[in-house]
């Protein structure tokens, strides 16, 4: 496909085929996202490590697409230097360190990757509830130490216990189904009205659920409201000698709380992969509450990481820019309103990025018309401050007409996919 770009104002002022596309990914994010925008004609240039403000704004100019993971920060002074990037894919989970306010007032779209870690949190989840019934870490601690402690005290089969899922989103509710699989019932309960799956009975209150569980697993999302959401209250409604995890947010339990309650044996083992303060790089010293205790397996913040969730990654990331660039598609944007028109070879595309404010569609549309172009299909999205409309139409949009639709006060950026 071919797309007309904008540089430092919304007209575009040149005309790119895919393969004038400039894609730079950095952080050495997964092959598999390089190798499918190369495939689709992509130019792309890799590097291994993330860059700090003033090297990516060198490294940045003339690039359209940039991949970044979490330690490349994607400031409002980068964005303003990056007259020709349309779209950031952030090869990873979270988009903190993305400026989203200035990346939706620039029009450039963001994507990420929310599902591509689902099922390696699950499969450590599934893991780790089996290794605290059986105190696995415990006894291979001790055999390390030169300790042969053949028992069977305090290890238990996890066949017909209740599993107590809290929040019962993509991992809590795909964790339901495979502990089911595995012959635990399970609860759940979640601030939204969720659909149960399987056999799974739903909780309307978390004490309801806090009074049945014999293993109580935390896969809440880090919404405000949800820092100290697991405290000492919460775990003294536990069931004497029941296992707890934590592998969603750090701020959401108290661990000095925890620390008490394992140390107490109220809480008979726990596995926690995040925490309130975590070391920022490789290397750096970690402390915990946590630190030194039985039956308690401690896992730096991994729960997603593995090698082919880093390749759905790349894969899924890659596809979303490559759909954006190419089709103005925004399906799962953080940022953009969603749309996801499905793409004709035989029409000429409009990505229009506007303010969202009363008539711009008529505005665009009466423009279109007076100038003879007529649509073919269209639709718009909107989402808070900002609008996005497709419009299909038969004949190539000429320079006159795009100058027009540019000039309107609302838009914000204006390509021509063709
Ligand atoms: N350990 C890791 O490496 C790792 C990897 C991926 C995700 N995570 C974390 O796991 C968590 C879950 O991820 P997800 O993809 O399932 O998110 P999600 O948004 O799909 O699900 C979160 C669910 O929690 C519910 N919820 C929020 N607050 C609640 C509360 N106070 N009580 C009950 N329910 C509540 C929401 O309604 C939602 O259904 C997130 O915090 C995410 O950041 C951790």
């Amino acid at each position: 496909m071919m797309m007309t770009m904008t540089t430092t104002d919304p007209y575009p002022t040149a005309r790119l085929e895919d393969g004038d596309v400039r894609v730079l990914l950095l952080e050495n994010i997964h092959t598999d996202g390089a190798d499918f925008l190369r495939g689709k004609g992509f130019q792309v240039e890799t590097r291994d490590g993330a860059l700090g403000e003033d090297d990516l704004i060198e490294a940045i100019q003339g690039v359209h697409l940039l991949g970044i993971r979490s330690t490349t920060y994607i400031t409002e002074k980068v964005l303003a230097a990056a007259p020709d990037l349309i779209a950031i894919g952030a090869f990873c989970i979270g988009t903190n360190q993305i400026d989203l306010a200035a990346t939706t007032r620039q029009g450039i779209a963001v994507f990420n990757a929310p599902y591509s870690n689902t099922r390696s949190v699950v499969e450590l989840a599934i893991a780790e509830i089996i290794s605290l019934a059986r105190r696995l870490h415990e006894k291979s601690t001790d055999m390390h130490a030169g300790v042969w402690n053949k028992s069977a005290a305090g290890s238990h089969e996890i066949r017909g216990r209740t599993l107590g899922i809290i929040g019962y989103g993509n991992i809590g509710s795909q964790l339901s189904v495979i502990a089911e699989a595995l012959g635990l019932s399970v609860v759940f309960y979640d601030i939204d009205d969720k659909l149960a799956l399987g056999n799974a009975k739903r909780c309307s209150t978390l004490e309801e659920l806090l009074a049945v569980s014999d293993v109580v697993t935390l896969h809440v999302d880090g919404r405000p409201g949800n820092a100290g959401l697991f405290g000492a209250d919460e775990m003294a409604q536990m069931k004497p000698r029941s296992l707890f995890l934590n592998l969603s947010r750090g701020i959401a339990v108290d661990t000095a709380a925890l620390r008490e309650n394992l140390e107490s044996g109220h809480i008979a083992g726990a596995a926690v992969d995040v925490f309130p303060i975590e070391p920022k790089r490789q290397g750096d010293p970690f402390d915990s509450d946590l630190r030194g205790l039985k039956n308690v397996i401690l896992t730096p913040h991994v729960g997603g990481s593995t090698e082919e969730a880093q390749q759905d990654i790349g894969r899924f990331v890659a596809s979303k820019l490559r759909s954006y660039a190419s089709y103005g598609g925004t399906s799962l944007s953080v940022n953009m309103p969603e749309i996801n028109l499905a793409a004709d070879a035989s029409k000429h595309r409009l990505a229009l990025v506007h303010r969202n404010a009363p008539g711009v569609l008529a505005r665009i549309n009466g423009l279109l018309g007076e100038c003879g172009v007529n649509i073919e299909a269209q639709s718009l999205s909107t989402r808070g401050e900002i609008g996005y409309v497709l419009t299909d139409v038969l004949d190539e949009v000429g320079d006159d007409v795009l100058r027009e639709l540019a000039s309107l006060p609302e838009t914000v950026r204006l390509r021509q996919l063709s």
